[in-house]
């Protein structure tokens, strides 16, 4: 399981004023954002493709009961829309065959295919009004994601940044206008 870390950190401060109705997270972890979420929207549903950190964010969050945690890859079973969604996804490129061995970190080929994939739900999950929030690493190529952005139209800006040693995190809100 994913213990918070500094990009953590960094996108909990930049949802900690967020609040509304509905919320969705990819990949729970450790429930560390979960539990900002369930403070300030109405009902929170998560998912990790993990199931010891569903069974451990369970346990975490068991006082609060308008959420609802299943284990799952990305929110495959899920047909409803979110005002928001946010992810910290995993984000290092996959060494070598780009076979994805380790779900806490590494993202696929180029860092940004489990990124991509949620981006995607801008389309099945979010409302016109809802705005995605994810974390990148400037170790992952964003190159594709700038394609999505510009190719649907959407609208993209950052919310915070920090430079690391080893990368610089960005926490990026997308937006349908
Ligand atoms: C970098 S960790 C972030 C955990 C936690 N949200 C945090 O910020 O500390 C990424 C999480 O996404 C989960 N994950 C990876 N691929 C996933 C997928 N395809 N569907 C759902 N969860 C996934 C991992 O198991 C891991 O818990």
């Amino acid at each position: 399981m994913y213990n918070p870390s500094d990009d953590t950190f960094l996108i909990a401060n930049s949802i900690v004023n967020c609040h509304g109705n509905y919320a969705l997270e990819i990949g729970v972890g450790s429930g560390y954002l979960t539990e900002i979420l369930c403070n300030n929207y109405k009902f929170v549903f998560g998912t990790d493709i993990d199931f010891t950190s569903v069974k451990h964010s369970k346990t975490f969050l068991k006082n609060f009961n308008n959420k609802f945690l299943i284990c799952c890859d990305v929110c495959e079973p899920v047909k409803f829309k979110f005002d928001v969604i946010i992810s910290n996804p995993p984000y290092l490129p996959s060494a070598g065959d780009g076979d994805i061995k380790d779900y806490t970190i590494y993202g696929g080929h180029t860092g940004t295919e489990t990124t991509l994939r949620i981006l995607h739900l801008i389309k099945s999950n979010l409302t016109d009004e809802g705005r995605i929030i994810f974390l990148k690493s400037s170790l992952s190529d964003d190159e594709k994601i700038n394609r999505f952005v510009d190719g649907n139209s959407l609208k993209k800006s950052v919310l915070a940044r920090k430079k690391g040693f080893y990368e610089n995190l960005e926490v990026c809100e997308i937006t349908k206008r």
